[in-house]
């Protein structure tokens, strides 16, 4: 199967120029002037961008969480990620307790047999080093294409883990090249804090996110920035939403330290607002760490402009809001927490980033996709637009106008976190590996089509301590 895009304004993290590009066996062959050659399928992209097919480094499909399962399998949370631009991503395998890591791969794998719309790897997220998995085992996961670790710092009596547990997990990716992620805030605090709520009759969606305070993100994020420093290994904060958190991210990354951070686009657009709506409508927005208030967004613009943070994720874990959500009725502490997002954050990021003139097209695509790409071991076959590279291409037209719904999407829950916003921007074609995913309002391709991609170990040339490269 070949491919000719034809005068399309081809935008990758460093470039932005006008060019056709030829694809066949399903990667990008040649890009050029005027390409006069045949191929099976032409594309007109006069007028549109060519964009790299996005990476999104992180989301939760068909996961176990706070007392249910996200509702957006791989079949249906790809395809809605497909229709917002995204090729691939990183999803978490989450190690049960007692488990050993094979098991869980196992198990995650098996979810996805069959129903891949797009590309897809995984993390480890490690919770038990007593009773499941061992260190030995731990240190086996890259040779899988597992070449990141994370942990939480939060949930306690669920995902949470120990500072031992953590540390232990540093040392082991100083080790073996893994790259550690973690979520960062203080689940002691929390759980201190959110148990006071309830004692005192507080069981309101807004208390999730008043049990969560800023400072908890703060703590945590610094202890995590140290230990891993100590450890020696590259660490990846996921989800950062304050100044207090981005502030010792920004000074780690000053010292030349190997600390890199993400946040996802709800954290631009979401607020306390939300969380406080009537009628338990705030549910909708409960997710860790939670919605603040609006003055960090403009902190969130300025760590994303500045490079404190380097990249910009959805964390993707969706459940219905009639059904999942109301679990937490009468305690919000019962709520399950997430959010959706994969479909959305081409658009958004694109409205309010580069049409806004907050951030430039090179930054948005580096945000979006190179960065996540180079940090996660799938550059440069994903995460730019190159000789070489799979051939996962956006066609974006960036006038075509829309109204972001729920009655629209692509995903199973039964809300977005931006209804109603209207965007100038969307993709028009996408392509996985050449395969024409979405074309207009149709998927193309049936799943299946979607393959597992063994990423490389984290590496050496990102790394700023030259004492632990
Ligand atoms: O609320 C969230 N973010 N749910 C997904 C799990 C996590 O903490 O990333
Ligand atoms: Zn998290
Ligand atoms: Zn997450």
């Amino acid at each position: 199967m070949s491919v000719l895009i034809k005068g399309g304004r081809i935008i990758t993290a460093a470039d932005d120029y006008v060019a056709d590009i030829y694809v066949e066996d399903e990667t990008v062959t040649l890009i050029g002037e005027s390409l006069d050659m045949s191929a099976d399928k032409v594309i007109d992209a006069s007028g549109k961008y060519v964009l790299p097919g996005l990476v999104d480094p992180h989301t939760h499909l068909d996961m176990p969480f706070g007392g249910t399962v996200t509702i957006d399998d791989v079949e249906s949370g790809q395809t809605a990620a497909a229709f917002g631009g995204t090729t691939c991503h990183v999803d978490f395998i989450i190690q049960p307790k007692g488990s050993s890591f094979a098991d869980a791969i196992a198990d995650w794998r098996s979810k996805a047999n069959g129903k891949q719309v797009i590309d897809m790897g995984y993390h480890m997220a490690v919770t038990d080093l007593e009773e499941g998995g061992t260190l030995e085992e731990l240190a086996s996961l890259p040779d899988e294409g597992i070449t990141s670790y994370k942990l939480f710092m939060a949930y306690k009596g669920a995902l949470m883990v120990d500072d031992e547990t953590l540390f232990r997990t540093m040392e082991v990716a100083s080790e073996t090249g893994a790259l550690v992620m973690v979520h960062a805030e203080n689940g002691d605090v929390i759980d201190v804090l959110v148990k006071q709520a309830l004692e005192a009759g507080n069981t309101d969606p807004i208390y999730h996110a008043l049990t969560r305070p800023p400072e908890a993100e703060g703590e945590a994020t610094n202890r995590a920035i140290q230990l891993a420093h100590l450890a020696g290994a590259p660490l990846y904060v996921v989800h950062v939403t304050c100044r207090e958190a981005v502030a010792p991210i920004a000074l780690a990354r000053d010292n030349g330290w190997d600390v890199w951070g993400e946040t996802c686009t709800q954290y631009f657009f979401n607020s306390l607002d939300d969380i406080a709506k009537p009628d338990f409508e705030g549910a909708k927005y409960v997710y860790s760490p939670p919605v603040r208030d609006k003055s960090n967004w403009e902190v969130l613009w300025n760590a994303v402009r500045s490079d404190a943070l380097s990249a910009i994720s959805t964390d993707h874990c969706a459940f219905l809001w009639d059904g999942q959500k109301t679990l937490g009725k009468d305690d919000f502490s019962k709520i399950p927490n997430g959010g959706p997002g994969l479909e959305n954050r081409l658009h958004m990021i694109h409205q309010f980033g580069a049409r806004a003139g907050r951030i430039s097209l090179n930054r948005m695509v580096e945000l979006l996709a190179t960065n996540p790409a180079k940090l996660f071991g799938l550059y440069p076959r994903k995460g730019t637009v190159a000789v070489g590279s799979d051939a996962d291409l956006v066609v974006f037209d960036p006038e075509k106008k829309l109204t972001i719904t729920a009655a629209n999407q692509h995903s199973k829950t039964d809300y977005n976190l931006y209804e109603g916003t209207e965007v100038t921007g969307s993709p028009e074609v996408v392509l996985l590996r050449g395969n024409v995913l979405v074309e207009g309002d149709e998927l193309v391709a049936s799943p299946g089509i979607g393959q597992y991609v063994a990423r490389a170990r984290f590496g050496k040339e990102l790394r700023q301590t030259s004492a632990v490269a």
